[in-house]
Order: structure tokens, then sequence, then C-alpha cells
């Protein structure tokens, strides 16, 4: 059975987009099912060992689940417990571990903790919310402002407070101050464990402790509305996030998986706020056993593609870990445009090889791996709230979420009925039928990527080493296990590159349709423009 040390990759899948069976136009827990031997099993399966699920719990979808009204339950848009539990056993019978994603900065409005809560100020409820009075001078208790845009403070009429939403006014806060909220959470974690789940990615951890004396943010000074579409950005978020408590509340949440047997607890954050959390964020981890609590990186999201930026920001986050550390990298996600859109498909193919061969366990979002692009999505069509709040600046999320391409027929094999996202217009060439059928396609390239993983210890196992070698076109890099090393090279110029091939000369694989694999006779190879290649 597989273990979270040895599995190959984790693949997000946002349940909204995979597959749709009921024909509502939206993806299903049932569609899951029926696709786990496209992922797994199969002579011409990708060769993945994890699942991790975007939210799929009763929920008004605000914001796509991401605003639980339920958390022990299932949308009844996705199917039921039922199916969910028959998920977990088919996926446990392909050796598919099932992660799921935990919201623990706030439910929904309509959660009834917060229907409780809301009903006046005495409800035993109350507090499991952030409530505070108006400004002495009227408005807003502080600066604080929405992740989604506009202050962060709801004005209730009923009861002449405020109360606290991050994210969308439909999304307050909840209060982990309270013992009972975290109590009532931590619960919520052990009723999904008990029914076989193997780990969470919880979402939007840093906003869960705040300051304590809820001082106003400072504004940011680097900002312009120039340069910078976001107006979130306006602010540093010294004090509406990341307060003392933080850490205390993830070594309790991690407390909880660690009572169960082979589960694993992924924290999601991003490397914004600079050097000094992710230190913060490494004194925590050390603290905890690796195979409960794994360290995330979501950088290269964000770091430019060039050779020494992303040696620099991979180095860094290696030397940071310990070595049994299970480091997380993902490369994309339901919030930020595809990898193939960042850069192009080219690129894209390069960043695979580099992302799969790192140390840890790569996140492959659906759709990466057959070189899904953003897809434009007219005005009429937008779903986002982000969007729809904040308009045209960019910041809208569903181009990255469209529906998963199949085939070539009807909604490239989603649905039977319009789905509720526009399907990508070049879905006839970038599809799942399509591209098993082509060696040379992006699915064979992760599917080998995978099978290499499986096959040659140092790239599961292995310890990480920066090649001396590189330079500022090619990064290079080695793992290493026991006495077997491969080397990892990456010419991320534009140029036909000379690398030294030093003992490594047997090409295992490359991102480069033309390159032979097996023994190099010479001692140097020369890599084609954007060519990624993984030598023994
Ligand atoms: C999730 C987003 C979500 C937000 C609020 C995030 O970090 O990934 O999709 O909108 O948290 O829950």
């Amino acid at each position: 059975m597989t273990t979270w040390q040895n599995v190959r990759a984790l693949y997000q899948i946002y349940p909204r987009s995979f597959r749709d069976t009921n024909g509502d136009g939206i993806g299903d827990i049932n569609g899951i099912i029926e696709k786990l031997p496209y992922l797994k099993g199969k002579d011409d399966s990708l060769g993945i060992d994890a699942l991790w699920i975007s939210p799929f719990y009763p929920s008004p979808m605000r914001d796509f689940g991401y605003d639980v009204s339920d958390y022990r339950g299932v949308h009844q848009m996705f199917g039921n417990l039922d199916d969910f539990e028959r998920l977990i056993d088919v996926a446990h019978a392909a050796d598919i571990k099932i992660m799921i994603d935990f919201v623990p900065n706030h439910t929904s409005d309509e959660h009834e903790w917060f229907v409780s809560s809301r009903s006046g100020k005495e409800s035993v409820h109350r507090d499991w919310y952030i409530w505070r009075d108006p400004s002495p001078a009227g408005g807003p208790p502080n600066n604080w402002l929405s992740v989604f845009g506009g202050s962060a403070w709801q004005y209730d009429e009923e009861s002449g407070q405020y109360y606290l939403h991050s994210f969308l006014a439909e999304q307050p806060d909840l209060n982990w101050e309270s013992p009972l909220v975290r109590a009532a959470m931590n619960d919520v974690l052990r009723f999904w464990l008990d029914k076989g789940v193997d780990g969470f990615r919880c979402d939007a951890v840093r906003w869960i402790a705040k300051d304590d004396q809820f001082r106003d943010d400072p504004v940011n000074p680097d900002y312009s509305t120039e340069t910078d579409s976001d107006p979130y950005h306006a602010l540093l978020h010294t004090h509406s996030r990341y307060g003392n408590k933080l850490f205390e509340y993830l070594g309790e949440l991690s407390e909880t998986v660690a009572s169960y047997e082979d589960r694993l607890i992924i924290f999601e954050d991003y490397p914004d706020a600079g050097p000094e959390r992710m230190k913060q964020y490494m004194d925590f981890y050390r603290k905890i056993d690796a195979s409960i609590a794994a360290p995330i990186n979501y950088d290269i999201i964000h770091e430019p593609y060039s050779a020494t930026e992303i040696r620099r920001c991979i180095g860094n986050f290696q030397a940071a870990l310990r070595p049994e550390d299970i480091a997380i990298y993902g490369f994309g996600n339901h919030d930020n445009s595809r990898l193939a859109s960042r850069l192009d498909r080219k690129r894209a193919r390069l960043m695979a090889l580099l992302q799969l061969s790192l140390p840890g366990v790569p996140i492959v979002y659906y759709g990466d791996e057959i070189g899904m692009i953003d897809v434009s999505i007219p005005p009429d069509a937008v779903q986002d709230p982000f969007e729809k709040r904040v308009p045209g600046k960019g910041l809208g999320r569903d181009p990255e979420r469209t529906p998963m391409q199949w085939d070539d027929s009807f909604a490239a094999g989603f649905s039977r009925i319009e789905p509720w996202l526009p399907v990508a217009e070049d879905s006839d060439l970038y599809n799942v039928a399509r591209e098993q059928e082509d060696v040379d396609s992006f699915f064979h390239l992760y599917k080998k990527l995978l099978a290499a993983r499986g096959s040659c210890a140092p790239l599961i196992k292995g310890n990480y080493s920066t090649l001396d070698s590189s330079t500022s076109a090619v990064y290079g890099f080695a793992r290493t296990y026991e006495n077997e090393t491969v080397h990892v090279f990456l010419n991320m110029s534009s140029e036909l590159t000379k690398v030294a091939l030093d003992d490594c000369k047997d090409v295992i694989l490359s991102t480069n349709p033309e390159r032979a694999t097996g023994a190099v006779a010479g001692e140097t190879l020369h890599l084609a423009p954007h060519e990624g290649i993984i030598v023994r």
C-alpha cells in the first residue's frame, strides 16, 4: 500500500469541473468514481496515488463551496454521503488516497452556527464569530479589508454590531479564540477521519488568528493602482492575519490528525508574507512529526520563469526542510492562472518535469497534465464572486476552473448539457482520449514522469542538491538515494545550450519529443530551448 511518503503525486480535483454524470452541467462524486481508472490501475492510467478534492459540502455556493453550511455533509449537486463513502472505498481499493478540503476560517452565513450567532447578543453562538461595535467615530471597527474587495466588516442592523468576514460577507470568520469553536472544528476533522479520509488541505489558515487588539492594518507604501490591480494589496495585512496564536491552532489540528494512522494535513499558504513567515512555519513543523503535517510550497506560481530565480526559490525551501519532511510543491491551483497560460505549453512541459522530479509530493492540478489553458470567460458567463466584485482586472478565477477535457465530443465529454463554465476552444486538440494515443503529448509526458517517480528510487526518496554547473540559463540539481543519483537539467533559455554531464549519462526522460533516451556517448549534451531532462 502506498504511504504519504511514497505518493508519486497528489491530484487536485475541482469537483464542479471534473465529470458530470447526472446531467446538470456540474461535476459530481459519481463522476470522480467513474474516472478513477483514468488516474490509476490501468495500462493507460496517468499514475496518481492521491486526490485532493476541493469542497463538496452543503453550501449556498457564494464562493463555490468555500462557504460551508454543513461540515458533515455532501451538497446534493455532488451526490450524498453514501456516494462519498463509496468514493473512499473504491479509491482505497485502487490504492488511491483521498484528501479533502477543510475550511476553518469561515463558514457560510447560512451555517446554523452563524444563523444562531446573528440572532442576537444573547445567542450561545454569538462569540463563535467575531462581532464588534462600530468605531467611536462610527463605521467599521477598523480598516481591515476583505480579500474579495471592500471592508472586511459587515454591519448588522438588528444588533448594531459589525461581524468580520475576511472573504465575502456571506463567509463570516469563525472566532478561533473560542475553545468551543476549536473543539467543534477538531470534531469535524474526526468525523471525516473516522470515515477513512487520508488527509486534509486546510484552506486560508493564515486568517484564523488575528491581532488580539484588532489594530488597523498599515498602509502598503509600495502599492499603486497603476501597477497592481488588486485593491486588497493597498494594506499590509500584518494585524488581520498571522496572529500570535496561529501555530497553536494549527498544532491542535495536527494533533487531531496524529491520533490516526498515515493521515496527512497540509496548510494552504503563499510566500507573499515574507521570509520571516516561512521561518515561523518551519519552526512549527520542526515540533511536529513529519509524517503528520507537511510544508506546502506555492512559491513557483508567482516566481518569474528564470533559471536563477527558480533555483534560488527551490534551494531556499529545500534548505529549510528536515530530511524527513514531505515537501508539497504546488505549481497551480483553482485560484491561479494555469501553468500553460502563465507560461506557454513548451515552458509548461519543462515545469512539469521540474515539479515531478523534486522531492516530496507534487500537486498536479486537474487538466494541467493534458496542457489545459485558461479559458476566457465572456462577462455574461462570469461565475466567480471575486470577478463580480472587482470586475475587469483579471482577478477572476473562472478561467482556470473550466471543465476537464475528456474527448472531442460535446462539452469535451464532461457533461451531456451545457456546462456551468465554457469549455476551452482547443479541447478538440487537448483532451485525454486524443493525448492517450499520442506518445509525445502532455499526458504521456506526465505519465512517464509519474512512472519514473515510481521506478527510480532517487526521484522519490533521494535528497536534493543544486548542481554547481547551474548557470543563468540552465538550472541543474541532483537527487541521490543510497548509491544511486539522477541529475535534472532545465534549460530555461530560448537558446540551444550545452550542459556537462558528469557521471550521469543515461537519459531517462526529456520534455523534447526529438530527444532519444538511453546512453549518451560524449561528455556533454545540447539542450533545446526550454528542454528539461532527467539523466541517470
Ligand atoms: C481558496 C479559495 C477561496 C478562499 C476562501 C482560498 O484560499 O483556495 O478558493 O475562495 O480560500 O475560502
